[in-house]
């Protein structure tokens, strides 16, 4: 699912509460310009990729995925609604989990600025909100 008209700015907080489906395999909160230039794209796997309950994050540049940062923490739970909050800043992105923990990712577009949104995967959107 696109976002339209949504700006995210640096400094401002974006909270996202999203529902994992009970089948769901992973799901993906993507931030950028377009669907080619992400600066964050945050995708927890329950199960995808041989990769399981790991959280993957990325970076995509003209279409071209970056190196990829894992993290072994992963408090989200299929069939249960979570809540997290990102913000950012033109040097990284910083993540608070839905049990309340900080992870952070490199702002490698470094822009302070972004207008695309998507979540993709299996998850359905409770609620976004930006302030
Ligand atoms: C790929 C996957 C993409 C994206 C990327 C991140 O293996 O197909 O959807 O998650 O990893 O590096």
């Amino acid at each position: 699912m696109k976002v339209k008209d949504m700006t995210f700015k640096e400094g401002q907080e974006f909270k996202i509460r999203v529902k994992p489906k009970d089948d769901c395999t992973c799901f993906s909160i993507n931030i950028g310009h377009d669907s080619d230039n992400l600066a964050l794209h945050f995708n927890p796997r329950f199960d995808y990729g041989g990769d399981s309950n790991t959280l993957v994050f990325n970076s995509l540049s003209g279409g071209c995925w970056g190196d990829e940062h894992r993290d072994g923490n992963f408090p989200f739970s299929r069939g249960e609604e979570s809540k997290f909050y990102i913000n950012f800043n033109s040097e990284q992105f910083y993540i608070k989990l839905p049990d309340g923990s900080m992870t952070n990712f490199p702002n490698r577009l470094g822009d302070v600025k972004y207008k695309y949104f998507d979540v993709s995967g299996d998850a359905r959107i409770i609620g976004i909100k930006i302030k």
